[in-house]
């Protein structure tokens, strides 16, 4: 892995131009991701730590961007939904290889509003909003067939209904109070640039990378 070595090319200058909008880079990014043909360009990786003070993460999709917040759908009987009850921030990073560029997010999560949680349902794919009924998700199981049963006789009971949305599906905001922008330059001069919120104002600085 000593062998392994990549020249960073360039993930380009970074210009906050104004960081009382300190989201407005990461949307960029996002889009110009998706341009460039990347995969899951919202994947991102969500730390949460527990009771005990044991951090730990996992991947989830961004479905939310405005202001300062972000934001994602998950079962809130889960393991990170009890981690997030016990401590409510968090951290995420996102990492776009093609693209040369991370983002860090730190902030506060709390319960999405059951409306939106209901309206990213409906917007789901049929067996999608299955799946989401039939998983106990974080919790032991038995067997593949045993969630393969579950998953069809769902489907048979509401054949022809819609899916409704089951109580233990929704969703987390996270409203941010620390983003760093990362992007690869040449000769691993890469640049840093963080936002930070201080009594309801954002500044911005630049890190040694
Ligand atoms: C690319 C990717 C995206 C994922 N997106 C989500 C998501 O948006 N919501 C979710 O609950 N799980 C998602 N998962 C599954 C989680 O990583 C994780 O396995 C699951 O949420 C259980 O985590 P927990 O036991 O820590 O609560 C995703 C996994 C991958 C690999």
């Amino acid at each position: 892995m000593r062998s392994m070595r990549k020249e960073y090319r360039d993930g380009g200058e970074i210009l906050i131009a104004n960081p009382q909008t300190p989201l407005d880079l990461l949307s960029q990014w996002l889009t110009d991701a998706k341009d460039a043909g990347v995969a899951e360009v919202n994947s991102m990786s969500l730390a949460t730590v527990d009771s005990q003070g044991k951090p730990r993460n996992r991947m989830v999709l961004l479905k939310h961007l405005e202001d300062e917040e972000i934001g994602f759908f998950t079962n809130i009987e889960s393991d990170k939904a009890d981690e997030i009850s016990s401590c409510n921030s968090v951290a995420g990073t996102i990492w776009w290889p093609k693209m040369e560029r991370q983002v860090r997010i730190e902030g506060v999560a709390s319960p999405m509003d059951r409306g939106m949680v209901e309206e990213y349902h409906q917007s789901r794919p049929r067996k999608s909003r299955i799946a989401a009924r039939v998983s106990n998700q974080s919790r032991p199981l038995v067997s593949r067939e045993e969630l393969v049963r579950r998953f069809e006789e769902e489907e048979v009971r509401f054949e022809g209904e819609e899916i409704p949305l089951p109580d233990h599906w929704g969703g987390y905001l996270i409203t941010i109070n620390r983003v760093e922008y990362w992007s690869g330059r040449p000769s691993r001069m890469h640049e840093r640039v963080v936002l930070t919120k201080q009594d309801g104002l954002w500044s911005q600085r630049r890190l040694y990378p």
